[in-house]
């Protein structure tokens, strides 16, 4: 891809401080999580990341959102270095990029309704809400296709499924131009996950938002990604368009974990078994 990418990531690194065993004197040690990760998001682009539990993946995605501060490394978006930026200016850094997290119930607030969850993010940012409250939560209902009138419902009225509509909705309340998905299917049955892919694409090609997207479900990744990088152990080992990634992977890391996913497409299973013949 060409042009400036929506969100450039380069060598980022996070540490988190481990509880020592024992003693005052005791040096606190530093475990890294994120070891130098870099990639460019573009617009209308699915970047998924993907790699086994505690692999870096969510802590990647919370220091591109600007959730949590690097260690070290840089996170452009839209041109502009986020990880320095002051506290008091993070507010246009949340309308930009927002964040549809995996359970639907705990971060939606079970004693508010819909219509104030899905404003939250306007209201917090004091900005004004186009055509009043009741009448822009109704619209964005209507395009995570939901009944408009459930405005006045609460969180614990709702499936899983569309409790996640309702997060999607609440992220797309600010137009945002990269939405980072951390396992937002995850919990969902496997209908209706591809319901929620499918409204994600559909949003995609209508808001052309860069979306970074995390799962460590290969088989769902497949149906939405355009790229995909592989993290192990803090860092990505590989990373390209979808199905080169898939099809021909380079790294043994990304073998072994598309090895561990029983048929994920016929014809990427057949390049894989004909390269391997003639390895
Ligand atoms: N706040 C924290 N303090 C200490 N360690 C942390 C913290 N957050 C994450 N870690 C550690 O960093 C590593 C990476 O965690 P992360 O949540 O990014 O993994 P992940 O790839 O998203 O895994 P999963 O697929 O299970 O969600 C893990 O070993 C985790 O224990
Ligand atoms: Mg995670």
């Amino acid at each position: 891809m060409t042009g400036e990418p929506l969100l450039r990531a380069r060598d980022l690194v996070k540490q988190f401080p481990v509880a020592g065993t024992a003693g005052l004197l005791r040096p606190a040690r530093l475990f890294t999580a994120v070891d130098g990760v870099s990639f460019d998001l573009h617009a209308g682009q699915t970047l998924a990341l993907v790699g086994e539990s505690g692999s870096g993946k969510s802590t990647t995605a919370r220091l591109a959102a600007r959730l949590i501060d690097v260690t070290s490394g840089t996170v452009h978006l839209e041109g502009r270095d986020i990880t320095a930026l002051p506290e008091k200016d993070l507010g246009e850094v949340r309308s930009t990029i927002q964040v549809v997290f995996q359970d639907p119930f705990s971060s939606l607030n079970p004693r508010h309704t819909v219509e104030r969850i899905v404003t939250a993010p306007l209201i917090y940012q004091k900005r004004q809400i186009p055509g009043g409250s009741r009448a822009f939560a109704q619209a964005l209902l209507e395009r995570v296709g939901l009944d408009p009138d459930w405005v006045g419902r609460y969180p614990a009225q709702f499936s899983g499924g569309q409790a996640q509509r309702i997060g999607i909705a609440r992220a797309l309340a600010v137009g945002p131009r990269v939405l980072v998905c951390d396992e937002a299917v995850s919990a969902l049955d496997v209908s209706v996950q591809a319901q929620i892919i499918n409204l994600l694409r559909d949003l995609q090609r209508e808001e052309g938002f860069g979306c970074l997207f995390i799962a460590h479900d290969l088989a769902v990744v497949r149906q939405i990604a355009t790229s995909v990088a592989v993290m192990t152990a803090g860092k990505v080992v590989e990373a390209g368009e979808r199905d080169a990634v898939f099809g021909d992977p380079q790294h043994e890391y990304t073998r072994r974990l598309l090895a561990a996913v029983p048929r994920i497409r016929p014809e990427w299973e057949a390049a894989r078994r004909r390269k391997a013949a003639t390895r």
